[in-house]
Order: structure tokens, then sequence, then C-alpha cells
């Protein structure tokens, strides 16, 4: 199986450099603000979205020639640390934001910032975060970077409000399910691909091929990530169902309700009306997800997304950060966490 060090390898100096890049630019005023922002800068998680800007900026840099610097070791530059910065910062401060709206009091199997130190705080240290994102960015003055940022920003907080919407009405269909996991996922893993390509100058043929590359991963990988929620030992650090009591109707169930017929979709309407306080209501819906096949359809529609991702990859040459890229996306069709 795949692991995220192999996917690292061929960029292990940039991230190095990239880190160093972060911390440099990240520190605050005032006691409890550093704690809690070293606090949810420390458990940054996997860092895919770094990881996707600083591969697409190397995947370009490496198909042009090398013009007089053959043999040396060819890096990423600091508009690259920028725009890496950029969308990892955006992510950290919703995921901060999300556990406020999601009430939730774990992340990553530590205690999220809301439970450490109540929803009112983990608001605006959210609100730190993408302030000193956008200060940093107006500072360097890269403006074609930043102009994707605010519109990555207004799209997730469109998925989070049109996912709260639907989550109340449990009137989820296909087409909004994919209209929500775009805004709140696919799009800022579009804009972290497209930015790493932009920032050492690729043209906006190929910005647009690394944005739906990172569209189609990030529809991918929120698919596994709703898969992963159904499985009842999973590993992500965050409990099993969660999905299911927030009233989240998510693809696993939206293939099984397309597959029943009146009598089975009202059956899981109302089981779903009960998730949030009864947990009977939530194996019995585990139940028909898990013996109705719900898992393996959205699988298959995965897959797919997958394939469309490797193939937008076939144009470039084979390089060790092409086979990092196609290794990412097996490692989000695999993973288990
Ligand atoms: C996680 O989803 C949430 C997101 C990917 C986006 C959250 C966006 C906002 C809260 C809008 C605010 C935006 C900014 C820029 C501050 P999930 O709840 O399905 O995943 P989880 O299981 O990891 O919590
Ligand atoms: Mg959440």
């Amino acid at each position: 199986m795949i692991s995220i060090d192999d996917i690292r390898k061929p960029i292990l100096a940039d991230l190095e450099a990239f880190d160093e890049f972060v911390t440099q630019n990240f520190s605050a005023e005032g006691d409890l603000m550093q704690e809690m922002l070293s606090y949810a800068l420390s458990s940054r998680g996997k860092g895919v979205r770094p990881i996707l800007a600083l591969l697409s900026a190397m995947l370009h840099i490496a198909k042009e020639p090398a013009e007089g610097n053959e043999g040396k070791e060819r890096r990423c530059t600091k508009r690259t640390y920028l725009a890496a910065m950029l969308v990892e910062m955006i992510h950290t401060a919703s995921l901060i934001h999300d556990d406020v709206l999601d009430s939730a009091d774990e992340r990553r199997g530590r205690a999220s910032v809301n439970a450490k130190w109540q929803s009112d705080m983990a608001i605006i240290l959210g609100d730190y975060i993408l302030a000193r994102t956008m200060a940093i960015g107006m500072a360097s003055a890269q403006y074609d970077l930043i102009s994707y940022i605010g519109t990555a920003m207004a799209t997730l907080c469109e998925g989070e409000v049109l996912q709260s919407q639907h989550a109340k009405n449990l009137d989820t269909k296909r087409d909004d399910y994919f209209t929500i996991i775009y805004q709140k996922t696919a799009s800022l893993l579009g804009v972290s691909a497209a930015l790493g390509a932009l920032s050492v100058g690729a043209n906006r043929e190929e910005v647009d091929r690394m944005r739906k590359f990172g569209e189609a991963i990030g529809i991918a990988f929120q698919i596994q990530d709703d898969i992963l929620d159904y499985k009842r030992d999973n590993n992500t650090g965050k409990p099993s169902n969660n999905d299911l009591r927030e009233h989240k109707i998510t693809l696993p169930l939206i293939e099984v309700m397309e597959r029943g017929d009146d009598t089975l979709r009202a059956e899981i309407i109302s089981l779903l009306k009960r998730c949030d306080k009864d947990e009977e209501a939530v194996n019995k819906l585990h139940n028909i997800v898990e013996e109705r096949g719900g898992k393996e359809y959205a699988a298959e529609t995965m897959q797919a997304y997958i394939q469309r991702a490797m193939h937008l990859l076939s144009k470039f040459p084979d390089t060790p950060y092409r086979k990092s890229l196609l290794m990412l996306c097996t490692f989000i069709a695999e993973r288990d966490r």
C-alpha cells in the first residue's frame, strides 16, 4: 500500500523549506493566541494541499529544459511556497470553523480547538489564520496567486451552507451531493494544483489542466472520506457514522436510496431524523447501507474520478513528480484514514 511518505519523496527538501516558510510567517502576539495557533499548526494532517501544489509546480519545472543547470537539483520557488501556504492555511481555518459548526470534539485524534478553548475562541482563531494568510499574501504582492484565494474561500462557505441546508431538510440528491463536495473539497484541491503550476509560470491551458486534476482527485477524496465514515473501525481519528448523526446524506446512502423503492426511502428518512439522538437508528441505517452495497457503489464512482485524474497527467513526461501525482491518486482511492 502506498504511503504519504512515498508520495513526498521527490519533494522532501521543498516540503522542509515550505514548513520553515510557514513557521517564519505564522507567529502571533499574545500568549493565548500563540498557544492556540501553535496547537492548530502542529496537527496540520497529511498536507495533501501543499504536496499537490509543490508536485504540480515541479511537474512543470521538470518538463522545461534545464538550460545550463543540467545535473543540478531543481527546486520550487518562494512563489510556490506562498501558493502552498495560502491553500493550506485556508484549509486549516476552515476545519477549525467546521468543528464549531459540527460541534466536533475531536480532530485527527486530538481535542478540537473548540473542545479545548470553546467555540468563540475557535471562531476567532480561524478568522485570525485567514486574516494573517491574506496579509502575508498581500504583502508578497503576488496578486495573480491571491486572486484565486478569495473565490476559494467563498466557495467553501457556499458549500458549507448548502450542506447545512440539505442536512436540515434531509433532501440531498445526487446532484446536490456533487455540488456540495465540489464546493467544500474539490474546489480548494483544484486551486492547490492550479496555483502550484501558475507559481512557476505554466501557461493558461496547463494551469487549467492542473485545476481539473485537483478537482477530480478532490471529488474522489471526499467520496472516500464519506465511505470511510461508514466503516465501523475506521482509522480516521473520528468516530464512525458521524455523517448520519449530523444528518448528512452522502454517496453511499444516496446510492442505496436511488436503487430502493418509496417504502425504503421513507424508512431511511424516518431513521435519519432520529440519528442525532438515537444510536439504534444510526446502527439500523448503517446496516441498510452495508447490506445493500452502498459503499461499493460509491467506490465505483470514486474510481471513475481517479481514472479521470490519472488521464489528465498522461500528457506530461514521465518524471518522479508525475509518478508521485499518480501515486497520490492511488493513495486517495486506497486510503483508510
Ligand atoms: C469538512 O467537512 C469541512 C470542509 C472541507 C469545509 C468547511 C468550510 C467552512 C466551515 C466554511 C468556512 C470557510 C473558511 C474559508 C474559513 P466534513 O465536516 O465533511 O469533514 P470532517 O469529517 O473532516 O469534519
Ligand atoms: Mg466536520
